[in-house]
């Protein structure tokens, strides 16, 4: 079931496969990595058994180490690359009225879905809307049904903000609840697997780092998402959202109209440290 395949002329029998496995299923009993058929059942499928191995040796679950990158100093981004990476990322509210190129977009989603999940999971489904044209019919949908809920006078408390964003859309036509963005990704997952709202944020996360890497615009979108889970129902439908599906969170993302020209000061961080 596993496919859990050594290549015995390779194995060195070094044994760091079975110390790294989380499940801890891989036995050194013989020499040479094994998993016992009735401990198949625990793999969590993280592949560590594969990363770790120095020889190549290891393979699981239909992957080896030829699906990887061999990792050495030269392939890994050094902590200053890291460092401005994560200081100059910005929320972007300024985009052009352009789509990005499906193929890089493709690629960001493949990348952040690299992202760690409890339990390695896995389970997040992306909702990808890419194309600005969809975006526009979102947008009308969605103030449509603000303005619906505003005029029978069912906004929930606490959300009156949404009063004023529907005002600003419809006197000067500034879109406060999408920022402009003409794409958004939308992660989401069922409600029974471990952590839901965790993956779907780490997922982001990551996400928004790799996009600004490639001179993509990120923005987290709080408004959108009470809007979609919450406000107007029929819009998590629209985007085929399953009804089982917990929404993490939404991003909008584009072409950025403006360049950020240098890295902000922060306040230092609280820090509750422990003696
Ligand atoms: C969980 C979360 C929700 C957010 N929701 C919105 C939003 O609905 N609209 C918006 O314009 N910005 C939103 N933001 C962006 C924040 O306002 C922004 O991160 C903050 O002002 C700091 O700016 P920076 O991201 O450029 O560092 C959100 C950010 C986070 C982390």
């Amino acid at each position: 079931m596993l496919d859990f395949t050594i290549n015995e002329e390779t194995c060195i029998s070094c044994g760091q496969c079975a110390s790294d496995c989380p499940a801890m299923i891989i036995s050194m009993d013989t020499n040479l990595p094994q998993i016992a058929e009735d401990l198949a059942q625990y793999c969590i499928a993280c592949l560590h058994c594969v990363a770790v191995c120095s020889e190549g040796a290891v393979s699981i679950l239909g992957y080896g180490p030829e699906d990887g990158i061999t990792l050495d100093t030269a392939t890994v981004a050094g902590p200053e690359a890291v460092e401005l990476l994560i200081k100059k990322r910005r929320s972007v509210r300024n985009y052009q009225d352009e789509n990005v190129d499906p193929e890089l977009t493709e690629r960001l989603v493949a990348v952040a879905s690299h992202a760690p999940s409890a339990h390695n999971d896995r389970a997040l489904l992306y909702t990808l809307v890419d194309d600005k044209g969809i975006i526009y019919d979102l947008r009308d949908e969605a103030f449509a049904g603000l303005e619906q809920l505003i005029d029978a006078g069912n906004l929930p408390e606490g959300m009156e903000m949404f009063v004023d964003i529907m005002a600003a859309w419809k006197i000067s036509g500034k879109d406060i609840l999408f920022r402009g963005a003409p794409h958004l990704l939308i992660v989401s997952a069922d409600r029974d697997c471990a952590a839901p709202l965790q993956d779907a944020i780490i997922a982001l996360t990551t996400f928004e780092l790799y996009a600004q890497a490639n001179g993509i615009g990120t923005i987290w979108n709080g408004l959108a998402t009470l809007v979609i889970s919450e406000l107007v129902p029929s819009l998590k439908q629209r985007l085929g959202i399953p009804e089982n599906h917990e929404i993490g969170y939404t991003m909008g993302f584009g072409l950025p109209a403006l360049n950020y020209q240098r890295t902000i000061a922060r306040k230092a961080p609280r820090i509750n440290r422990v003696k």
